[in-house]
């Protein structure tokens, strides 16, 4: 009987290893466990037992999960959802944090920048993702307006999204400036996340959506931002679109999760608009964005098929009538 080459190859790899020293060995092993936690564990849902109903139940996503995952260089997965479908679809595909960005005022409701869109609108976008997610982190961008300026004004609007969506966290944009907020937000119980680099929120003081901290100033600015939000408490910071050097180095000086988006590969996780990536908008094509789908052109086309099937009778058939 002939020998498959995949166990001739394991059984030499393995041999081999034993002549190496045991550290060699146990960091091997070790290796393999990270892995095998990174792609089974951390990436899909795990049912366990809950103490009070008995049920199984899929384990949910927390800020601890997420602080966990940073101190064993597990990277994190967030992505945007507006809706209770998008929501299921991403929650299942496994990534670790729903995001349910300001930017659905771009995407959802067409506007050009993300200032228009409401706190009932962010609200309403929030509670169909809450639905859906029964795994994922979900957090809810502070829109315009509802907390700049007034610490009182962004505890109040957050607690409303907490109560009226069911969702587990806010984002808000900014550094030192907002710092009196977070720690009011934080008095509540209610983890928030920070947001540095390019902030749309800014985009009339910037004026631009190009790469932001390019500046020594600037950076030296993001750093010290970065620094006092961890101190104030934010549980995870977003970095948009800077220099990949100055996001390694903040991730680095961070004990707290780093999440990227055209930040580069040194940050403990990676976002996108997730109309971006599954290929929806046309014309959108940063040099940070990778698009897994092309769903613009096959929906166009479905689209096209269903047109010419109803205008020329071949829909609907003799099988999907009653
Ligand atoms: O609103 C949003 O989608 C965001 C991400 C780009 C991080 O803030």
């Amino acid at each position: 009987m002939t020998c498959p080459m995949s166990v001739i190859v394991s059984i030499r790899h393995y041999s081999g290893l034993l002549k190496k020293p045991l550290q060699d060995i146990l960091c091997h092993i070790r290796y393999s466990i990270s892995t095998f936690q990174n792609i089974y564990l951390f990436s899909r849902p795990v049912k366990t037992e809950n103490m009070s109903t008995g049920f199984k139940e899929v384990k949910r996503v927390t800020t601890n999960t997420l602080q966990e995952m940073k101190k064993t260089g597990h990277k994190i997965t967030m992505l945007t959802a507006y809706d209770y479908t998008m929501s299921k679809i991403i929650d299942h595909g496994g990534a670790d944090v729903l995001l349910v960005g300001d930017s659905a005022s771009n995407v959802m409701a067409g506007h050009e920048t993300t200032l228009p869109i409401t706190l009932d609108q962010m609200i309403y976008h929030a509670s169909g993702v809450v639905k859906g997610a029964a795994r994922a982190l979900v957090i809810v961008d502070l829109p315009f307006g509802t907390y700049q300026g007034n610490s009182r004004e962004g505890l109040a609007s957050s607690i409303r999204i907490m109560k009226e969506s069911g969702a587990h966290a806010v984002k808000m944009e900014g550094g030192i400036e907002i710092e009196e907020s977070v720690k009011r937000i934080l008095t509540a119980g209610i983890p928030v996340m920070g947001h540095l680099g390019l902030t749309p929120q800014s985009i009339y003081k910037f004026g631009t959506y190009t790469v932001r901290a390019k500046e020594k100033e600037e950076a030296d600015k993001l750093l010290s931002d970065a620094l006092a939000l961890q101190e104030a408490g934010v549980f995870a910071l977003v970095l948009e679109k800077i220099p990949t050097e100055l996001a390694k180095k903040v991730s680095e000086a961070l004990t707290i999760p780093v999440i990227g988006i055209g930040a580069g590969n040194n940050v403990d996780g990676q976002v996108l608009v997730s109309h971006d990536m599954f290929g929806m908008n046309q014309g959108f094509s940063p040099r940070f964005l990778r698009r897994y789908l092309n769903l613009f052109e096959q929906m166009t086309g479905a689209v096209d098929n269903y047109c010419k099937d109803v205008r020329s009778g071949d829909f609907p058939s003799d099988k999907e009538q009653y």
